[in-house]
């Protein structure tokens, strides 16, 4: 299998390349704009045909590269269904198979940073977007996010796939690539409550400045801007 975990330093983003071999077709999750070339580059030395690009939700503190991806290669373009993107192709639900040549991802409602947040379960690792980050947990106090939904996502849902599951998230400030559900559930601090309300309360009170692009990401994330378009 071909796994590619890129990093974009200014957004600290982490996009995935999946694909199960050389020659074959390929998906990507999360991309940046500004990266696009680098995505292509990556897809054309392993002779990657990209036939889908993911989205996890509406990104607010950067420019998603899925509809310029989506120009270039003629990709589908996918987001859950709760999304508001005007630029979306196939619009999915909770528990329905994305599938590419030998691979298959199950997406996973699991609203709460945003309304529009999917998970997306590929055998051994999930891509929790930014509900659930390595050691923290994604803000719940923009764009309709709920710390209550928050709560439901991360611990009826995500905490209960396998111990092992590797998680796989869209975003991490501290230079950790991957983490486990086992540990997670056991040493991230967010996740030691014992209660919906114990969630709500820490979340509720965390008072963290907007992102410095919120108003212009939202806006071109909601319409797919392309690159000539910025
Ligand atoms: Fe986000």
């Amino acid at each position: 299998m071909i796994f590619e975990q890129l990093f974009d330093t200014k957004s600290s983003t982490y996009t995935y390349i999946v694909s199960s071999g050389k020659g074959r077709e390929a998906l990507v999750i999360d991309p940046v704009i500004e990266n696009t070339n680098e995505y292509i580059k990556i897809l054309k030395n392993l002779d990657l045909k990209l036939v889908k690009v993911i989205d996890t939700h509406i990104h607010a503190d950067h420019i998603s590269g899925l509809n310029e991806l989506s120009k270039r290669t003629k990709c589908s373009k996918i987001m859950g269904e709760h999304s508001s993107s005007e630029v979306i192709d196939i619009h999915v639900k909770d528990n329905e198979k994305i599938k590419i040549e030998n691979i298959e991802l199950i997406s996973i409602y699991t609203p709460g940073h945003t309304d529009c947040s999917y998970s997306f379960l590929m055998n051994d690792r999930v891509f929790t977007g930014d509900i659930l980050l390595i050691n923290t947990t994604g803000r719940t106090d923009f764009q309709s996010g709920s710390s209550y939904d928050a709560y439901d996502s991360l611990f009826n849902r995500l905490l209960k796939l396998p111990e092992k599951t590797l998680v796989y998230p869209a975003h991490d400030y501290n230079e950790k690539k991957y983490s486990t559900i086992e540990n997670e559930k056991n040493n991230n601090p967010r996740l030691q409550v014992s209660s919906k309300e114990e969630y709500a309360e820490i979340m509720d009170n965390l008072n963290i400045e907007n992102p410095e692009m919120m108003d212009v990401a939202v806006q071109a994330n909601l319409k797919g801007l392309t690159l000539d378009q910025l």
